[in-house]
């Protein structure tokens, strides 16, 4: 029940608790259409009103014991983005030389940033100290903290995607020279480094799927039944199904 369908268009209401339909489709629609965009970014500025529509929305996420670890940082200014691209150009050098040499030129060809085009830069980040007197969900799996920081970016990318902002995240980049270029103290981690603005447009596909460096997987191999590897097209063959075609349940339009 309540799977996004292929077209976006979302079936019969599956529990008096769900949003009415058009604000399910939003949703769906959301993120379906999100895209990491590194190119296509308008110079025109984020109006203040904007940014804080999406950083509310990223700080809606859940975290865990409500530990709500994260901080923004705002980059607006050319010279500190320069600093980090420099970061990125390095980072982006060392990794080329890590990929297999018959993928090397596509890797090369390959747009994986807009620091300098995005009109505003921003980075999330994880003070694991932060109640840390108070350590719920964190005992058995202390990296949770940081879970829930990705969980806020991607509440700040569907928002962003909602607005009609780009977001491009970059991992390429020392996260210490991030920390550098940013004055974050020790034990504060960087998790994201994002790239923002308007756009020209947003892309149908990924952009390492359009230019055919991966497909994308099909979702019924990432289903399992019941336990690891069991096949869900015999354990439950109507899950499969509707997973196949990205289609709802049986007798839902
Ligand atoms: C943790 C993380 C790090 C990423 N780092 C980069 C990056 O450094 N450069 C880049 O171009 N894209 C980066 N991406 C974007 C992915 O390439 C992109 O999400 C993926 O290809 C699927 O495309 P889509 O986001 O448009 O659906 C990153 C995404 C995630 C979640």
């Amino acid at each position: 029940m309540g799977y996004l369908q292929e077209g976006g268009v979302v079936g019969i209401d599956p529990s008096p608790n769900a949003l009415p339909k058009a604000q399910r489709e939003g949703v769906y629609e959301a993120i379906r259409r999100r895209r990491d965009i590194r190119g296509q970014f308008l110079p025109d500025p984020v109006p203040e009103g904007v940014l804080a529509r999406i950083l509310r929305a990223a700080h809606l996420a859940p975290s865990v014991g409500f530990m709500q670890a994260w901080d923004f940082i705002v980059v607006r200014q050319e010279k500190t983005r320069q600093g980090i691209h420099a970061a990125f150009e390095e980072a982006h050098a060392r990794e080329a030389v890590a990929m297999p040499m018959a993928r090397r030129g596509a890797y090369g060809r390959i747009k994986l940033e807009g620091i300098l085009e995005a009109p505003l830069n921003l980075c999330v980040t994880c003070d694991r100290s932060r109640f840390s007197d108070l350590p719920v969900g964190r005992t058995a799996q202390p990296d949770c903290d940081r879970y829930s920081v990705v969980c806020a970016v991607q509440n700040l990318w569907l928002a962003a995607r909602a607005e009609g902002v780009g977001v491009g995240w970059v991992s390429i980049v020392d996260p210490n020279a991030v920390k550098g270029s940013l004055g974050i103290p020790e034990g504060v981690k960087v998790i994201a480094y994002l790239c923002m603005g308007y756009v020209t447009h947003f892309p149908e596909r990924p952009e390492l799927e359009a230019a055919g460096w991966l497909p994308r997987l099909p979702l019924e191999r990432l289903v399992h039944a019941e336990r690891w590897g069991a096949d869900v097209a015999r354990g439950w063959p109507e899950l499969a199904a509707a997973l196949g075609n990205g289609t709802q349940g049986k007798g839902e339009a």
